[in-house]
């Protein structure tokens, strides 16, 4: 098949310049990527195209961009299974962009932090690793496979109009440490949850699930979370 790329160009370092969309014709071939079509148009036709990626197995999560309107890994989605003879590549909303499909990821990185997204227990550790049931596993066993592409984040509304929000990501982390059996930051974690800038601007919406190439059940992460923030602290 024959398909066009149509991508959005924008490079606010360069003065004057205005983002504007440029096509690019692609010969597919069955199971090809929108990011083998990106490396195929950067490798021979346009070196000057920016995007990101890594692994091209939908682990690292650094290619997620927006493809005809929806928040995707551009390694996991397939061309020629989408039917379009031309496909819209956009960066991902919600973020400043850098350069093309590049988009700024220091506000999402700035609230992860925020949560503190790392175990946290100050008992001495023992000898082999902090034991866990399978039935404690059970609870964290989604969120653990998400992999911070922050395709959940932005396609949040709540995050486009302020980027001080938490966000999904965010909130999904912590909810994976509030309920691992092992951890003891639950405190710490719900006095940042339970803000302004926190759970109850989550207006359950569910863009995130819509997004989230792994299919974690979000918006239920962040539920289970307000209802821990009501139990626990009024
Ligand atoms: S929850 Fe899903 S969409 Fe959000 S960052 Fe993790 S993997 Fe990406
Ligand atoms: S390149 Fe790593 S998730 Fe797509």
């Amino acid at each position: 098949m024959r398909i066009t790329f149509k991508i959005l160009r924008c490079n606010p370092n360069q003065e004057g310049a205005t983002p504007a969309y440029k096509e690019y014709p692609v010969n597919t071939h069955p199971g090809m990527t929108v990011l083998d079509a990106l490396n195929e148009i950067k490798w021979q036709q346009d070196g000057t195209l920016t995007y990101r990626r890594s692994c091209r197995s939908g682990i690292c999560g650094s290619c997620a961009m927006q493809i005809h309107g929806f928040n995707a890994l551009a390694c996991e989605r397939q061309v020629e299974p989408m039917g379009k003879k031309t496909i819209v590549l956009d960066p991902l909303p919600g973020f400043k962009v850098l350069k093309d499909l590049a988009v700024d990821m220091e506000p999402f990185y700035e609230n992860l932090a925020r949560i503190r997204p790392y175990l946290i227990n100050d008992n001495p550790p023992p000898d082999r690793e902090r034991l866990q049931s399978p039935e404690e596993f059970k609870w964290i066993e989604d969120p653990v496979s998400c992999i911070l592409c922050s395709s959940c984040t932005s396609s949040c509304p709540s995050f486009w109009f302020n980027q001080n929000y938490l966000g999904p990501a965010a909130m999904l982390k912590a909810y994976r440490y509030v309920f691992d059996t092992r951890d003891q930051g639950a405190a710490e974690r719900l006095e940042v949850l339970d803000s302004k800038q926190g759970l109850w601007r989550c207006h359950t919406i569910f863009n995130c699930m819509d997004a989230c190439p792994k299919r974690i059940k979000i918006t239920q992460g962040i539920a289970y979370l307000k209802r821990k923030a009501v139990a626990e602290k009024y």
